[in-house]
């Protein structure tokens, strides 16, 4: 039902963890429909291969890689600035996260999965917005999870803190935020011709996603997921579809799972709770005078 079904010639879509998993099936399908794609990722091995693969399979040559560590404030706004060599970005899709990521902080100071999963996709999307106003109409996907039901809105625990949360916690609060900055996002910046919205992929079969857990996890995750889970290139699809089709392009402020407007974290509601949180991590990302734009 998802698919795209227009051509996107002349459309740049930058795809984060677009180098396997469901970012990299998402990046296919738009270059599969003529747009230019920027994948980007850590490692440049993996990000090369991904690369060749979509050309191979699109016969769209028009694909690139950047190197992208979330985990890194330096490297987001160095990311950041490469993308400004571009003319426009049409389509931003922030799918790249992580699991089970070791209980530490970042060189960053930062509780490491809240950077990964939602600090670092902060201050890409917020140093991104000019420019995405420059391209409007221009759309921004935040990847969140069915987790976030789990999380919990502690800021003094994502900031600095370790030793607090199990994985699942850790993992929800990240995606929680995820929720709230989407919803906050929206109401700052539709008016401008920047449609947001969130994406819950569910349960997706056969990714890297479990690759940061202990052997034994990882096996017995891999198992259950495989055994509900959805496949990779339907998601993918439907990431792209929500990205890029012109079907969905007067939605924003929406959390999307199953093709379908879903019931987002009850949290999202709460104005008040959503501005402190903006705020607090404007401080935290140490957004530059230069930087601002809200
Ligand atoms: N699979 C599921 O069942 C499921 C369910 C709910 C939500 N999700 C979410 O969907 C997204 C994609 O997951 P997936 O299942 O496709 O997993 P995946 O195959 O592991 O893909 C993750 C992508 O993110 C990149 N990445 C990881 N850490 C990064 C970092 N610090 N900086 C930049 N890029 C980073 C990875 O590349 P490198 O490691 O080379 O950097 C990879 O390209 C994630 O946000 C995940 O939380 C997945």
């Amino acid at each position: 039902m998802c698919n795209l079904k227009s051509r996107l010639d002349g459309k740049v879509a930058v795809v984060t963890g677009g180098s396997s998993g469901i970012g990299y099936e998402a990046a296919k399908e738009l270059a599969k429909y003529g747009a230019k794609v920027v994948i980007a990722s850590r490692n440049e091995t993996k990000l090369r291969t991904a690369k060749e693969n979509i050309i191979n399979s699109t016969g769209n040559k028009d694909v690139m890689y950047k190197i992208l560590d979330l985990g890194s404030l330096e490297s987001v706004r160095q990311f950041a600035s490469e993308l400004y060599l571009e003319d426009k970005i049409d389509v931003l899709i922030n799918n790249a996260g992580a699991v089970g990521l070791p209980d530490r902080l970042t060189l960053d100071g930062l509780n490491l999965t809240m950077q990964v999963n939602y600090f670092g996709v902060f201050l890409l999307t917020y140093l991104l917005v000019p420019m995405l106003k420059m391209s409007s109409p221009s759309r921004v996907i935040i990847g969140t999870a069915t987790s976030m039901y789990l999380g919990e809105i502690n800021f003094d625990y994502w900031r600095n803190t370790t030793g607090r949360y199990n994985l699942v916690t850790s993992l929800g609060s990240s995606k929680l935020a995820d929720a709230l900055f989407m919803v906050e996002l929206h109401e700052r910046v539709w008016d401008s011709g920047i449609n947001i919205n969130g994406f819950d992929p569910f349960l997706v079969r056969d990714t890297d996603i479990f690759g940061n857990l202990d052997n034994f996890t990882s096996v017995v995750s891999q198992f259950l997921v495989n055994m509900i889970g959805r496949e990779k290139t339907n998601v993918g699809a439907e990431l792209a579809y929500l990205a890029a089709s012109p079907d969905v392009e007067d939605v924003s402020g929406k959390y999307f799972k199953f093709c379908t407007v879903w019931y987002n974290h009850w949290l999202v509601n709460d104005k008040e709770l959503r501005r402190n949180i903006w705020d607090k991590t404007k401080e935290i990302v140490k957004i530059t005078a230069v930087e601002e734009w809200d």
